[in-house]
């Protein structure tokens, strides 16, 4: 089982929603802690709060599609708090599709953050693991990734190829002692969701989403995923036939 006590941390997407969530159950557990987003005064801001309760909880500010600024921050980090035993690869938007503009550069946009951006992080990191033949690798996907769905094409498709590439990635790792966990949340209350203007079925409070996460990565599960009711309907969608997903899908969305 991956420990969590004693590692060096690296948290990407943490000045908002669910990293910030995060940032806070991690800050409870003696750790050392760097948390990355673009907007460094937040960041800042979180590190000095966080510090009344664990006093090893860095800002380091970047652009995780900036891939060549990925690894020189992750440099920094393990000069700073030494290698990184466990990266969080959570940074992530959803702009949802608006197929009379279709534009390509949104979908190069969305697969560069929510896909690109997690390989950037993990490419920064991976060969210090396989060194020490050591390390946990969390990506956090989306239940969206499962199956298509209205105004999420480009979102779902970013989230499909994470969640593939770190399936595939776990059996390409496990013999370097090198474990992958995947992350599948279903609708979480942030600054994401937000934004959404239809009724989001399980809508979970950000805390209880990150503590269910600080359960699975305790226990190294291969998906993590919540609300379970929300994630079991998904699990059942996944494997009825096209037809009749078709037709739930229009039933329920109106699309
Ligand atoms: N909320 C949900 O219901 C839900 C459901 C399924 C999956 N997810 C996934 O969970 C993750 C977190 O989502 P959230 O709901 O917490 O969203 P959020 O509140 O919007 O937070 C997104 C985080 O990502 C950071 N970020 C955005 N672009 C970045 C970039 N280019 N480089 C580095 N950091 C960047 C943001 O910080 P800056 O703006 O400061 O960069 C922020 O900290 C995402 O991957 C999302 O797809 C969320």
């Amino acid at each position: 089982m991956p420990q969590l006590e004693n590692r060096t941390i690296w948290l990407t997407g943490a000045s908002s929603g669910i990293g910030e969530a995060l940032a806070h159950q991690l800050a409870r557990i003696p750790c050392r802690l760097a948390i990355s987003a673009r907007r460094g005064e937040v960041l800042e801001k979180l590190a000095a709060e966080l510090s009344a309760e664990n006093n090893t909880v860095r800002p380091y500010p970047l652009d995780v599609t900036d891939r060549e600024a990925v690894p020189a921050t992750a440099e920094k980090i393990a000069a700073d708090l030494g290698p990184i035993d466990i990266l969080i690869a959570n940074a992530g938007t959803y702009k949802p599709d608006d197929p009379a503009r279709f534009d390509a550069a949104d979908y190069d946009g969305t697969m560069r953050l929510n896909f690109s951006g997690a390989v950037y992080c993990i490419e920064a990191v991976l060969p210090s693991m396989i060194e020490r033949r050591s390390g946990y690798i969390v990506g956090v996907s989306s239940l969206v990734g499962y199956r298509g769905l209205p105004r999420a094409s480009a979102y779902g498709a970013s989230k499909a190829a994470l969640i593939n590439f770190l399936e595939g990635l776990r059996f390409d790792l496990r013999r370097h002692n090198v474990r992958v966990s995947v992350v599948n949340p279903g609708f979480v209350k942030t600054p994401l969701t937000d934004k959404n203007d239809f009724q989001m079925p399980f809508l979970m409070p950000v805390d209880e989403a990150a503590k269910v996460m600080m359960k699975g990565m305790r226990r190294g599960k291969m998906e993590i995923y919540f609300p379970w009711q929300l994630a079991w309907i998904f699990k059942l969608m996944r494997v009825i036939p096209y037809p009749l997903y078709d037709r739930l899908v229009r039933g329920r969305t109106g699309h």
